[in-house]
């Protein structure tokens, strides 16, 4: 893209100040500047005024969860079934690592923290050795897809190489980035980050497939004949990965998605909650939940939303083909963003600042017909790292390891 043509983009959008340091810039910072904006998408911003309707839930019914006595009833048939489809090849594995794991604070990539107290233990180690669990009892190695963005992607690479994988096949390990959104002040201008840099971010992890398609990823699904992707957080350190069990009873149901949920641990936990919309499986986020619904209750005399969801998703590949050209609903963050100042200074906010512009994955669970919410022991499969301390932290994802026999 040249100079006009970016001048004329951005006029577009009304973003003409990103070029306003532009002469004064090397030739490669001119280049670097006109490719961003080239790759940038500006027409999230125009949805600022339109947040609300962005995001407008239909009519939320409750969606019965396939819950622990059930499972174990069934066990051994869903475990089998669930093997026999990973020793087919018919299972991959999606690690989300795009995001910037703000809250934790650290440099870099979430996956590279180390939560050992007595010896080094990885974020991305410990996933990986969950998912050996599984090589190892279906003896057959799964593909394993980890998105990353342009924050962490070298980092994420070169730590994992030199890791050697944590003694995973590197033949089953393929890469591939997530796109990224522009970051903008309250009216929807966007920050610099300096004279030749647009403030943007990754732009959440509703993207995945879509960029696991524009990453030339999907043909090396399509090639080893994935059929299921069990998709999951970087950031839960007790996830089960390719569970057979999971995928045994997905299946057995003839659902095209599974979702693993646990009980809430109260009625205002801040966890998304499966639930129809409309008829539809979907999930509502705590922040939508209405005292209402927080408060139902169902025929057993339980909370009718009771099953939070814990990123852990199995959906069914041609399932996700049909969607992949669909319009996601857009999300509008209020987030810190670094910006360069007037005076060209580079200023990190204390408190938020603006917005950033992200499709979730949780959105589309109510793009699939069907929908298992399975249920999993809490304490067992459950152990996000969000912070540093208190809640969803370093300390209590390492007292939970601990509960679960794992020497940090
Ligand atoms: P979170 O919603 O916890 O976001 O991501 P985050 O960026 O990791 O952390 P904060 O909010 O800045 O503290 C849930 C999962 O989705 C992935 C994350 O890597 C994590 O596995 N994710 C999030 C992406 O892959 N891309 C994104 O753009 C956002």
């Amino acid at each position: 893209m040249n100079y006009e043509q970016a001048y004329e983009k951005l006029s577009q959008a009304g973003q003409e100040h990103v070029l306003k340091y532009y002469d004064e810039l090397s030739e490669a910072d001119k280049k670097e500047l006109l490719d961003q904006v080239e790759l940038t998408d500006f027409t999230v911003l125009q949805y600022i005024d339109k947040q609300q309707e962005l995001t407008q839930k239909g009519a939320i019914t409750p969606l019965a969860a396939m819950e622990l006595p059930e499972i174990e009833a069934d066990r051994e048939r869903f475990v089998q079934v669930g093997l026999d489809t990973i020793k087919a090849g018919k299972v991959g594995a999606v690690l989300l690592a795009g995001g910037m794991g703000t809250r934790l604070g650290s440099d870099d990539p979430k996956g590279m923290y180390n939560i050992g107290l007595t010896k080094d233990v990885y974020i991305f180690e410990r996933i990986i050795t969950n998912l050996m669990d599984v090589v190892k009892m279906a003896d057959t190695w799964v593909h394993l897809f980890i998105m990353t963005s342009d924050k962490n992607h070298e980092k994420t690479v070169k730590f994992l190489t030199e890791k050697e994988f944590f003694g995973y096949n590197k033949e089953y390990i393929h890469f591939f980035r997530q796109e990224m959104a522009p970051a903008s002040d309250y009216t929807g201008k966007v920050y610099m980050e300096a004279k030749n840099k647009i403030s943007n971010s990754p732009n959440g992890n509703g993207g995945w497939f879509s960029s696991m398609a524009k990453g030339g990823i999907l043909d090396i699904v399509k090639e080893a004949g994935v059929e299921w992707l069990n998709v999951f957080a970087v950031d839960n350190v007790l996830q089960r990965i390719a569970d057979p069990c999971f995928i045994g009873a997905t299946i057995e149901k003839n659902c095209v998605v599974g979702a693993k949920v646990v009980k809430k641990n109260a009625p205002d936990e801040k966890v998304g909650v499966i639930c129809l919309e409309d008829g539809r499986p979907s999930i509502v986020e705590y922040y939508e939940l209405t005292d209402e619904l927080m408060n139902a209750k169902n025929e057993k005399g339980e909370p009718a939303y009771y099953f939070g969801v814990i990123l852990n998703y199995l959906f069914k590949v041609n399932e996700l083909e049909k969607i992949v050209e669909a319009t996601m609903p857009l999300h509008i963050v209020e987030k810190k963003i670094p910006y360069m100042d007037e005076a060209c200074n580079l200023i990190k906010p204390e408190s938020p600042n603006g917005y950033k512009y992200e499709t979730l994955i949780l959105d589309m669970i109510h793009m699939m017909d069907s929908c298992l919410p399975y249920e999993v022991v809490r304490n067992r499969e459950f152990a996000p790292i969000k912070n540093k301390t208190g809640i969803d932290s370093v300390e209590s994802a390492r007292a939970l390891c601990a509960e679960n026999g794992i020497v940090l």
